[in-house]
């Protein structure tokens, strides 16, 4: 009886730790919120013809901005961020090889090979445009939960609605930060160089 009562002891000290180390519905709608689970493979088309896989950056950081090149704004604002940035890592000292910039775009339509390689030209040139079928950017715009829609056309001309975010990745993908609108290149900097070596 009493191995009875140690055993009955012992379940309940299990089930009491087990309620209190387990992650409450809450906790884990937090951590998918803050993007533990975004990302995920693909294989893109890059600015240079090239075939690009999301492993091909395994190893590397990765800064990647959702968007498309005939964003009359808000687009051209971002990528100059991070080409500012960049720029000033690498006048630093840092060794900025470690960071891969890439611009996927959510306009695959009129982001053609051609299109990506001329705009790419006014950005770091470091940076790797990505585009791909409809379907393929569909399928990496939802695993990166980036929302996309196209504004009405007029005359052929149309504005893309998209996701204004710049995401940095880690060495396996993983997500680590989230960048908004209101950060500005210096913020970029600040957490690439506790990440980066020194040249
Ligand atoms: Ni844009």
């Amino acid at each position: 009886m009493k191995l009875l009562r140690i055993i009955l002891w012992l379940a309940v000290l299990v089930a009491g730790l087990l309620l209190l180390f387990l992650p409450r519905p809450d906790d884990r709608a937090t951590i998918k919120s803050s993007g533990d689970s975004l990302g995920g493979d693909y294989i893109l088309t890059s600015h240079k013809g090239e075939k690009i896989s999301s492993s091909d950056f395994k190893g590397s950081y990765q800064l990647i901005y959702f968007g498309y090149s005939f964003c009359p704004d808000v687009c051209p604002l971002e990528l100059t961020k991070i080409t500012t940035a960049l720029t000033k890592l690498s006048d630093s000292g840092y060794d900025i090889s470690a960071v891969k910039p890439l611009f996927i775009t959510v306009d695959p339509e009129r982001d053609t090979v051609e299109e990506l390689a001329k705009y790419m030209t006014g950005f770091h040139p470091s940076f790797i445009g990505l585009t791909g079928s409809v379907t393929d950017i569909k399928a990496v715009a939802k695993d990166y939960k980036i929302y996309f829609s196209k504004g009405q056309d007029e005359g052929g001309f149309y504005l893309m609605n998209h996701s204004d975010v710049i995401y940095l990745m880690g060495k396996d993908g993983e997500f680590l930060k989230l960048f908004s609108s209101m950060d500005a290149p210096a913020d970029i900097a600040a957490t690439l160089s506790k990440l980066l070596k020194r040249k």
